[in-house]
């Protein structure tokens, strides 16, 4: 038999006539991605990701379909084959109708896998649950008590009844594993013989130490307060996180190695340079802790929110007088009024802009008026001045709403002769919080206009082994971005400790079908009944006013088993195995390139065997040929023109009617999402039992990572 000789690559092989590019580079062992090719299955040369240079030629073409030819000279990888395998990639997922992962999970910032632990819950496994949620997020009882939820907005369910109580199900999960008789804890770790020195135990500082200790690294936090937590001990009052659910969360950290050097000051105890010197790398998650004055006469005579919540949670006597006025909008503005309201004193809170721009929560409001704060809006401070005799005379100006300012909210504009005078005993001042600046420059370290300059991808600072996040890089924010940020930077300070390139945690590209039609809608939710979501219990007011007792009492084990199987367990059923998703996240594609109208969700779930979602079929046209080589009687058929080109079974007859002998092994083939086996769901209950835990264990089950 004659033989061609051919170069790949730069190196040479010789093969039998007939033989593909394809098969050839795989035999010198160079790989080239494929996404329609199936081996013994003829081919559709129809995804062009496997598309390669030849030499002389001027278009690029796919490998898998073209014929070794004696002399070809063949290049699988230049800027060119990349870009083009890039497009191709965008092109398919431009009309793609699907959600890699579940639309609540996408918008954690702490990447919690939801429906996973969820799943946990509704098969009573409250320790199962706590498994999955511990792979993403430390101090998820607290989180589940503070949070301000931005995943259950995005809630599937808030399309067709109401959201998920996602937090309170982490918060109960959390809490009933911790006095389980045999609560789960993360395994011991084996030392590295490393070690971290962590500036500051707030829940960034805490979550890299809870990360970093899982991966066998000593720990040190260093902490100016006599007692760890951060802002969520001394800025959150009792009642909404009582201290103890924080220790309990605190203690697990502690027993897998952490040593606390609490009331140590950064700056006064001991200098960057002693921590660079005797540790491996460093965190610094200092937090915001600079309360902005007034910027008004008479400033100084105003009380810190900051400091009057962190006497109060500290149980130092604060007398406050009858009469408080906050001022401020905020998290800190409404926790401040909240508890003078407790300390017995009539509260005005005064912002100057309306209650629509307002940062803090909306159930924090609500709940400041149900206890009897007064919120007054379009109201600025003028003059902060004693009043003959006691008391403050405190002069304001009333304002109203000009154009938007850098934050994109309207700036408040005052208006003209409005000037009023309040008389108060305190004027607590909540007006926004900074991160201490001249302390990091002087060590070295560049800064932003707000915090620590850091590398947002992998946390590092300019100095080379130390990292930073959380409040002290973002500016003052929210605790669950301080908690990735915590394990964002254990992930790079554990690849710089093992010598690797630091690149933080490696991120997926996924689709979104972001918001559905009424078509959609109704598939989603075909035979899924309306339930409400589990209602909220809150203490009764009278007991509220007069103690600082935990508002909100958390889900009881029914409730919670309940509201987790109203949990839809959305995401994708292949999205670990979709090879469409692997190599977009390889070639770091835009998916919302080429986007325009994008095909309708549909879902056919009439065979026994598997699901079939033609919105994320690529017509690869492999289903096709499975089904002609195995002689189904009516197979599927690539049907259609142009834009609405499917896979569908011919004659109208249900997918149950097409595929009657190869069902699985065309799911198992299918590239994508579009035809998935029933089983495939991560997180699949049979008859309340359990299947498997979360995709993280999945993926460490089947050896990925
Ligand atoms: C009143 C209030 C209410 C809030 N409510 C919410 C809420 O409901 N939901 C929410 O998500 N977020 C809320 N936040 C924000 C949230 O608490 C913060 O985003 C979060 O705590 C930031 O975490 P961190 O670890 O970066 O910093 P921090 O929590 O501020 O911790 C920093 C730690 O560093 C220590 N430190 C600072 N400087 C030094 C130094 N020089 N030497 C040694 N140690 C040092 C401090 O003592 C502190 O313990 C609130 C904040 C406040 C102030
Ligand atoms: S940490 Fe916050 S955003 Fe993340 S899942 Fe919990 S409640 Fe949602
Ligand atoms: S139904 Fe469950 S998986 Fe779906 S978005 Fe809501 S919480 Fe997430
Ligand atoms: S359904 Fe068939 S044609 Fe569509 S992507 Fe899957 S295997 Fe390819
Ligand atoms: S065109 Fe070759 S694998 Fe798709």
């Amino acid at each position: 038999m004659s033989t061609i000789s051919l170069e790949i690559d730069g190196r040479e092989i010789t093969v039998t006539p007939g033989t593909t590019i394809l098969t050839a580079a795989r035999a010198l062992g160079i790989r080239i991605p494929t996404l329609c090719h199936v081996d013994g299955l003829e081919p559709s040369a129809s995804c062009f990701l496997c598309c390669v240079q030849v030499e002389g030629q001027r278009t690029l073409s796919p490998a898998c379909a073209l014929p070794a030819a004696d002399g070809m000279r063949v290049t699988t990888d230049s800027d060119d084959v990349h870009a083009s395998r890039k497009m191709a990639l965008e092109l398919l997922l431009s009309d793609h109708a699907g959600d890699c992962v579940a639309p609540c999970a996408a918008q954690c910032p702490a990447g919690l896998d939801i429906p996973g632990f969820v799943q946990g819950i509704a098969a009573g496994s409250p320790r199962h649950a706590m498994e999955v949620i511990s792979d993403t997020l430390s101090l998820p009882g607290t989180l589940g008590r503070i949070c301000p939820r931005l995943c259950e907005q995005h809630c599937r369910r808030c399309d067709h009844d109401e959201g998920l109580a996602i937090a309170a199900l982490h918060r109960y999960a959390t809490d009933r594993n911790l006095v389980a008789p045999r609560p789960w804890e993360p395994p011991a770790p084996v030392a590295t013989g490393k070690s971290v020195a962590i500036v500051g135990a707030g829940p960034a500082g805490l979550t890299a130490a809870f990360y970093l200790l899982r991966a066998g690294h000593a720990c040190t936090l260093f902490d100016a307060h006599p007692v760890p937590g951060g802002m969520l001990r001394w800025g959150i009052p009792d009642y909404r996180l009582p201290p103890a659910a924080l220790d309990a969360e605190i203690e697990v950290i502690e027993r897998l190695g952490a040593e606390l050097r609490m009331s140590t000051r950064w700056g006064r105890d001991f200098t960057l340079a002693d921590l660079r010197r005797d540790h491996d790398a460093v965190f610094l998650g200092i937090g915001a802790q600079l309360s902005k004055g007034l910027r008004c006469e008479g400033e100084e005579l105003a009380l810190a929110g900051l400091d009057f919540l962190a006497r109060v949670a500290a149980g130092e006597p604060t007398p406050v007088g009858e009469r408080v006025i906050v001022l401020g909008g905020g998290n800190t503005a409404m926790d401040a009024a909240r508890t003078a309201i407790r300390l017995g004193a009539d509260v005005r809170v005064l912002y100057r802009r309306t209650r629509h721009e307002m940062p803090c929560l909306m159930e924090e409001i609500e709940g400041a008026e149900e206890e009897g704060v007064t919120i007054e809006y379009l109201v600025a401070p003028v003059r902060l001045a004693h009043r003959p005799g006691s008391g403050l005379d405190l002069t304001c100006r009333r304002m109203e709403l000009g154009e938007p300012d850098d934050s994109g909210r309207r700036r408040p504009v005052p208006v003209a002769g409005s000037e009023l005078t309040l008389e108060c005993d305190t004027v607590i001042a909540a007006v926004g919080q900074g991160v201490e600046l001249d302390l990091p420059k002087s060590e070295g370290l560049e800064v932003t206009g707000w915090g620590i300059a850091a590398d947002s991808a992998t946390l590092a600072t300019n100095l080379p082994g130390v990292f930073a996040g959380g409040d002290a890089v973002l500016g003052a924010d929210l605790a669950v971005r301080a908690v990735a940020a915590g394990r964002l930077a254990a992930a790079s300070i554990d690849q710089y400790l093992n010598g690797r390139a630091v690149e933080g945690i490696a991120s997926w590209t996924d689709v979104a079908m972001r918001r559905i039609d009424e078509g959609e809608r109704a598939a989603i939710f075909r035979g899924i009944e309306s339930s409400p979501r589990v209602p909220t219990a809150t203490l009764d007011r009278s007991e509220r006013l007069t103690s600082f007792v935990e508002i909100d009492p958390g889900l009881t084990a029914e409730q919670a088993e309940s509201e987790s199987r109203r949990c839809l367990s959305c995401g994708c059923r292949k999205a670990d195995g979709c090879a469409v998703r692997n190599f977009a996240t390889e070639y770091q594609v835009d998916p919302y390139r080429f986007a325009g109208d994008r095909r309708r969700f549909r879902q056919d779930s009439s065979h026994p065997e598997i699901f079939f979602e033609p919105g994320k079929c690529i017509v690869c046209g492999v289903c096709v040929e499975i089904a002609e080589q195995a002689e189904e009687r009516l197979g599927l058929a690539i049907v259609g023109r142009g834009f609405e080109v499917a896979v569908a079974v011919p004659f109208d007859e249900p997918l149950s009617g097409g595929l009657r002998e190869v069902a699985r092994r065309c799911a198992e083939a299918c590239p994508t999402g579009a035809l998935a086996l029933r089983t495939a769901r991560a997180c699949d209950l049979d008859g309340g039992r359990l299947v498997s835990l979360g995709r993280s264990r999945l993926r460490s089950a089947a050896g990925g990572g």
